[in-house]
């Protein structure tokens, strides 16, 4: 199984930004957290970041045509506005959860919109970088299900 794990803009600046909301853990911490689940789950997980619209499209796409099973999403800030990542999402058929460390609902009310959302499974909200877990396991599940393992 293969799951890819897309990072938005300043999502490298873990540790950095705004620790209060984010918390003090860097992104190498989220890094190896994912590298454990992979080897714990016996799966293959990718994670990509990058601080570009486009570059976050061509992945999108990429995973399509690489037959990822499964995407993991927290587009930072273009979840509030960008149509493009939405459209790229929405061409793609393998469960997708929408991840956000931070409760966007208790923050700005700009956060409080997300526009790719409609266009993914499901999406986990506020519970910190253990939100990357649990989308990868609400992930499995769903293609169990699907296969009817379950
Ligand atoms: C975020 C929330 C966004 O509003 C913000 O722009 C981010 C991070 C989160 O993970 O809580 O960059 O997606």
């Amino acid at each position: 199984m293969k799951i890819l794990v897309i990072n938005g803009p300043n999502l490298n600046f873990l540790g950095i930004r705004e620790k209060t909301v984010y918390g003090t853990k860097n992104y190498d911490y989220l890094l190896n957290l994912l590298e454990e689940k992979a080897k714990a789950d016996g799966i293959d997980i990718e994670v990509f970041q990058s601080n570009c619209e486009g570059e976050i499209i061509d992945r999108i796409q990429k995973a399509y045509l690489e037959e990822a099973d499964g995407i993991v999403i927290n587009p930072g800030a273009y979840t509030h506005y960008s149509y493009a990542i939405r459209d790229a999402l929405a061409s793609i058929t393998v469960p997708i959860v929408e991840v956000h460390i931070s409760n966007v609902h208790k923050r700005e009310e700009f956060r409080h919109t997300s526009v790719t959302a409609p266009v993914c499974t499901g999406q986990i909200v506020g519970l910190g970088l253990p939100g990357y877990i649990l989308a990868i396991d609400a992930i499995q599940g769903i293609i169990k299900e699907q296969n009817g393992e379950h």
